[in-house]
């Protein structure tokens, strides 16, 4: 995981790409058009992170998966642009070099402080269902649910992409770069080759199977039918072709015309078709939403309310324990009583939460101040809670669901950002599972968010929150959060990982909040999550030496692989402050 390429790639290709060349290739290793530069910064960003160091800096910082990225974000920065325009930088080298987990064919939620204001807004950029969807997307000619994969690989599971309407939202509220210049990286890149990075080749080698599933798909990460490795330089013409088409023309290319075409046709003639149509891209429009802010300590946690659940279940678990001292990450005390709040908030999200334009979410009700205060008293006696049941919120609407399955898997992508300007941004970004829909159009792939609805439409004789519906988002468990004390940012942060990342963004609050630990130290801090009753704790980490307490007090406990990418930001009188998570291969850049 640490031994990732340093090297920059740069250069155009002496043979531009055409529009109809079919040629997205892994390029010959010798003798390309591809200029490698050695980047002092990403090098000096990967050392601090190996060390357990934050990267220091004072006027901007940058925090994303892939230092390629990073890269593009920070020439933004470094040369006078916005934390929205250094995010379109990033988000376009992202589908490019870390394609398997976000992208031109996702979705993506963005938390935006305002310098100038001191305003948190929030943008919903989820994908939403096609008009001819209906509850039984998902289900078989028997009403059952289909397995998980059975529903994902193919057209069935895309929904129309919010990330490329949302890049161009934000950049128009808030950007004050040429946007047509912020793609200049990632079409560089696109044409002129880059590094394939470690873990894209093992994501490849891992998921070789279904990625052949799809031709287009097939011909890019299996050429000749051997997927691509480590190091190889991979050129993908079709995507620096619609990245300049948008640079151009702007994201609505993505929503009418010839790509919107494209993208329709493919999800249309996919193996598991897919009901996308013309219209459900044309009629496509971001949200911007009220951030939903919880009251913890001595700050307010803004996060993002529905379709995701995640500012209302990470506050939630913060709100319940606002009544308890929490020792130490190393106490099982302190574990018990975050491991307890996460299980009840999960019981009121599986209950409660789904696209609020659709169904009545009682979102003041969740995080009032009083019902926490009652849910959090729940966690005073000294195990663990025998079980856990949803709670009663006060709601505006007598209408009552039955409890939905999570099927949420872990792939996406987080991107923090802090600018010269004083604004800072949080942004979690998604193909959904790792490649998305296995679907590939015009050099990116399709999402498969839909099957983040639950497939069950009914259960116990009710109808489920977050059932499938014509035009609905998907609820999603992807928590960008900005942290404020006294009104001005402190932490920014988010995390991929499924439904995990609630537990993941909630920890790395609370040991920059209640333990002190600096932000590289808590994105590092091993991973202990419970959302259903098992605690997971992170494999070969010091979490697994509270395997025996957690047992003692009541817990059934799993130790596994716990693939967090956090990457996170402080913000403070000594300047900026960088952490990226160890077990990606992500950077944090500043000056
Ligand atoms: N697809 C990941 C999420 O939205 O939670």
């Amino acid at each position: 995981m640490r031994g990732v390429i340093l090297s920059l790639v740069l250069g155009l290709s002496a043979g531009m790409a055409c529009a109809q060349e079919a040629a997205d290739s892994v390029a010959p290793e010798a003798g390309g058009a591809g200029v490698v530069v050695t980047s002092d910064a990403v090098a000096a960003a990967q050392a601090a992170k190996a060390a357990g160091q934050p990267v220091q800096a004072r006027e901007w910082m940058v925090a994303v998966a892939n230092p390629l990225a990073a890269e593009a974000g920070a020439r933004v920065l470094r040369t006078g642009g916005t934390a929205a325009d250094a995010m379109v930088a990033v988000q376009a080298v992202l589908g490019l070099v870390e394609p398997q987990s976000s992208g031109l064919g996702g979705g993506a939620f963005l938390v935006w402080y305002d310098g100038a204001t001191g305003e948190v807004t929030t943008l919903d950029g989820r994908e939403t269902a096609p008009l001819a969807a209906t509850p039984r997307l998902f289900q078989d000619d028997a009403g059952e649910p289909l397995g998980f994969f059975e529903a994902v690989v193919g057209g069935r599971s895309v929904g129309v992409p919010g990330t490329p309407a949302l890049m161009e939202t934000a950049h128009r509220r808030w950007g004050g770069v040429n946007w047509g210049s912020l793609f200049d990286e990632a079409i560089a890149l696109a044409e002129g080759g880059f590094a394939v990075s470690p873990r894209l080749a093992a994501s490849v080698a891992r998921d070789a199977e279904r990625l052949a599933s799809h031709p287009v798909t097939a011909d890019y990460f299996l050429p000749g039918g051997t997927p691509i490795a480590e190091g190889d330089r991979l050129q993908n013409r079709d995507y620096a072709d619609v990245l300049r088409r948008i640079a151009t023309e702007g994201a609505e290319v993505m929503y009418h015309g010839e790509i919107a075409a494209d993208i329709v046709r493919a999800v249309r003639e996919a193996a598991n078709p897919g009901v996308l149509s013309a219209l459900d891209l044309a009629i496509y429009a971001v949200r911007s939403r009220a951030a939903v802010c919880v009251p913890y300590r001595d700050t307010q946690v803004c996060g993002m309310g529905p379709p995701s659940s995640g500012g209302l279940t990470v506050g939630q678990i913060l709100g319940m324990l606002n009544g308890h001292d929490l020792p130490g990450p190393d106490s099982a005390e302190a574990w018990r009583l975050i491991g307890d709040a996460s299980r009840l908030a999960f019981a009121d999200r599986g209950l409660y939460m789904a696209d609020s334009d659709f169904v009545p979410v009682p979102v003041k009700g969740l995080i009032a101040a009083d019902y926490l205060a009652r849910r959090g008293a729940l966690l005073t006696g000294d195990d663990a809670l025998p079980e856990v049941a949803p709670g009663a919120p006060e709601f505006d609407h007598a209408w009552k669901y039955g409890p939905g399955a999570d099927m949420a898997q872990p792939a996406t992508s987080h991107i923090s950002i802090s600018d010269t300007y004083g604004n800072a941004l949080s942004m979690t970004t998604t193909i959904e599972n790792g490649f998305g829909s296995r679907v590939m159009v015009r050099g990116f792939l399709l999402n498969n968010e839909l099957t983040d609805f639950s497939f069950r439409s009914h259960r116990d004789g009710r109808p489920v929150a977050n059932a499938v519906a014509p035009g609905k988002r998907p609820r999603s468990s992807m928590a960008p959060t900005i942290v404020l004390r006294d009104g001005k940012p402190v932490l920014v942060v988010g995390s991929p990982g499924g439904s995990r990342i609630i537990g993941f963004v909630a920890k790395t609050i609370i040991a920059f909040v209640d333990w002190g630990l600096d932000v590289q130290q808590a994105v590092d801090l091993p991973h202990l999550v419970n959302r259903f009753g098992t605690f997971d704790l992170e494999e070969g980490t010091e979490a697994e030496a509270l395997a025996g307490p957690l047992r003692a007090l009541g817990y059934e406990v799993a130790i596994g692989g716990l693939n967090s990418g956090l990457h996170a930001i402080s913000i403070g009188p000594d300047g900026l402050r960088g952490g990226a998570d160890t077990r990606r291969e992500g950077v944090a850049l500043g000056e």
